[in-house]
């Protein structure tokens, strides 16, 4: 069986009650294509509305969760509080938490694991710099940032894989489709090297970067590209163009 597609909405830390409630009822009353796994993710605070509202089929995740149980954490979740709420997924290693909340890969790696080992999908992001990619290491800093998630992670059906360079995020510069392309192979060829010819073959790798309805059709025709995880877009009534780009 091949991997089914799979689209990611990260809506960052915007919208609003009525922001979040159009978008849904926009994906609600949406033609979405049945062979799309689709995720959408509002702040934490909208979590529990967007489940409540939302149609079934389409899953919701957070952006962030908390590596230790319920306890003293303030201003924390836990994955089992997730759980509680209908919260299948988490928004894991995302640029934006690693470079201005200072995630490094270890801890990234740690809270991987806790949400996994609590019944949670992980889409976990990994991505290089402008200086990293002139300087030729992108391929390096990327599998380094999966490499720290490898040592603690066996199991890698059920984590999916974004890539998002972090010069294209919301910065309307696109990876090329090849640029793209290159770098999702790579990844795939570590997965086999590094966990198993099945996580290589298995796990889906997604495209993330100034993703829009106008780009997405041709970057979802490569043949290591299996979905996206879109910011911007995904708070527009374009999102809808971008989960079906396979039709
Ligand atoms: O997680 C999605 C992301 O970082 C890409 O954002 O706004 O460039 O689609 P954007």
């Amino acid at each position: 069986m091949g991997r089914q597609f799979f689209v990611g909405g990260n809506f960052k830390m915007n919208g609003s009650i009525k922001a979040i409630k159009d978008i849904i009822n926009n994906l609600n009353n949406a033609k979405i294509d049945p062979n799309v796994e689709v995720v959408i993710s509002p702040p934490a605070i909208y979590l529990l509305l967007a489940r409540e509202h939302l149609r079934k089929e389409i899953e919701v995740a957070a952006q962030n969760v908390f590596d230790r149980p319920d306890g003293a954490f303030t201003g924390e979740i836990s994955v089992a509080q997730l759980q509680d709420s209908g919260i299948t997924w988490a928004i894991l290693g995302h640029s934006e938490r690693r470079t201005i909340l200072q995630e490094d890969n270890s801890f990234v790696a740690s809270k991987t694991k806790a949400a996994l080992d609590g019944g949670l999908g992980v889409i976990l992001c990994c991505g290089e710099s402008l200086d990293q990619r002139e300087s030729g290491t992108t391929v390096e800093v990327v599998t380094n940032q999966l490499k720290a998630v490898a040592e603690q992670v066996k199991d890698w059906s059920k984590i999916v894989v974004a890539y998002e360079p972090i010069w294209a995020i919301g910065t309307g510069k696109v990876a090329t489709t090849e640029q793209a392309q290159e770098v999702h192979a790579a990844i795939r060829e570590w997965l086999k090297k590094e966990v198993s010819p099945e996580a290589s073959a298995n796990t889906r790798i997604l495209y993330g970067g100034s993703v829009n309805d106008k780009n997405c059709k041709e970057l979802a025709k490569q043949p290591d590209i299996d979905g996206f995880l879109v910011g911007g877009a995904s708070l527009k009534p374009a999102f809808v163009d971008i989960i079906n780009s396979k039709v």
